[in-house]
């Protein structure tokens, strides 16, 4: 079982942090599909000490989706220390990891996210810091390296490792890289092999055998999906049912799809608002009708609606009109 610190986790399969998408209404029912555990998008240190009201919303956990992991970043010591101080007085999150994988230019350039990776002994000393401020166990996420020059993800990981931190999540890509090439497995297993704490392995698992394959070929503790579970979190529930089993479930039907695509969207009106969540669900609903046929016309609909009723109701009618054309077919 994967264990962080003392929360344990029931398998071995985790929802990434993505900004902008794993707030609590996706995470919610991307627990009920089954990860083990599920990562909040990035919060900012500042966000967090200006007592900003969005990113306190942000701070919003729903009991049900615990065990769970909230993300903050920043540049400076204090400001990422008293953050962390915070979320683990006035949250109930889990765990609290450290972002330091953010490729976004506006990230690094006030020191957050990436740039750490060029220096595990600024890791070490941040780390330590939030680890001494807090009860909560703590986790780091990492990009590789910075760039194919500078991959110090041994002596990052380590560096996390004697500061006390609980677990590593790595993406086998680097900063420069952004989301090109491939992600690479191999710096996964190497560092899997460097430290005791446990590694999530994480990039392009596109798959349930990919899962599989990511932690087979690397030894990692448990596995990060991302991308994948856009729109999809059968993909979850697929994974978790695959590595215990080696059963692959069939995809869901257009119909499924649009029902916990509502789901989702009830649940972003509840977090949001009608007006705010109708507008963010627009991208989701896309991700949700990937692979659905006549796509493309239905895309431009949504992007045209402003009300729950209405963006159910195209969703709906989507249904019938794929329904309509198999029993043709049939
Ligand atoms: C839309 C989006 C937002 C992301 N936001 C974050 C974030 O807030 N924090 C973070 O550490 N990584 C973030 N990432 C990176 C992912 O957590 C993950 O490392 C990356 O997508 C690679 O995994 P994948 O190949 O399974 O997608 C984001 C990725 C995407 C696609």
């Amino acid at each position: 079982m994967l264990k962080i610190g003392d929360i344990k986790i029931n398998n071995q399969v985790v929802l990434a942090p993505m900004a902008g998408v794993c707030n609590a209404a996706f995470r919610l029912t991307v627990k009920e599909f089954g990860a083990g555990l599920v990562c909040a998008e990035m919060v900012s240190d500042k966000g967090i000490i200006m007592k900003n009201e969005k990113t306190m919303n942000m701070l919003y956990i729903d009991e049900r989706e615990k065990p769970m992991s909230l993300q903050i970043f920043g540049g400076e010591r204090e400001t990422l220390v008293e953050a962390a101080r915070f979320v683990d007085k006035n949250s109930n999150a889990d765990i609290i990891d450290i972002n330091m994988g953010c490729p976004v230019p506006k990230i690094t350039k006030c020191d957050a996210g990436a740039k750490w990776l060029l220096d595990p002994n600024k890791i070490y000393e941040m780390v330590s810091a939030v680890v001494d401020a807090v009860d909560k166990p703590v986790t780091v996420k990492m990009r590789m390296g910075w760039d194919e020059d500078h991959i110090y993800a041994i002596e990052n990981a380590q560096a996390v490792e004697r500061a006390g931190g609980k677990a590593v999540a790595l993406h086998g890509r680097t900063r420069v890289q952004m989301y090109e090439g491939q992600a690479n497995w191999d710096i996964i297993r190497d560092v899997k092999q460097a430290v005791r704490i446990p590694v999530i392995g994480n990039g392009d698992v596109t798959t349930p055998q990919e899962a599989k394959q990511l932690l087979d070929h690397t030894g990692a503790d448990g596995v990060m999906i991302g991308r994948a579970a856009l729109g999809n979190p059968w993909m979850i529930y697929r994974t978790v049912h695959y590595l215990e089993t080696g059963e692959l479930i069939p995809e869901p039907e257009v119909r499924e799809k649009i029902e916990v695509c509502k789901l989702h969207l009830d649940r972003l009106i509840a977090l949001k608002g009608e007006r705010v969540a109708v507008r963010e669900m627009r991208k989701h609903a896309a991700w949700y009708l990937k692979g659905v046929r006549g796509n493309g016309t239905v895309r431009n609909q949504i992007n045209e609606t402003e009300t729950r009723d209405q963006l159910a109701g195209v969703l709906d009618q989507l249904v019938l009109d794929v329904e309509a054309k198999a029993a043709q077919v049939g």
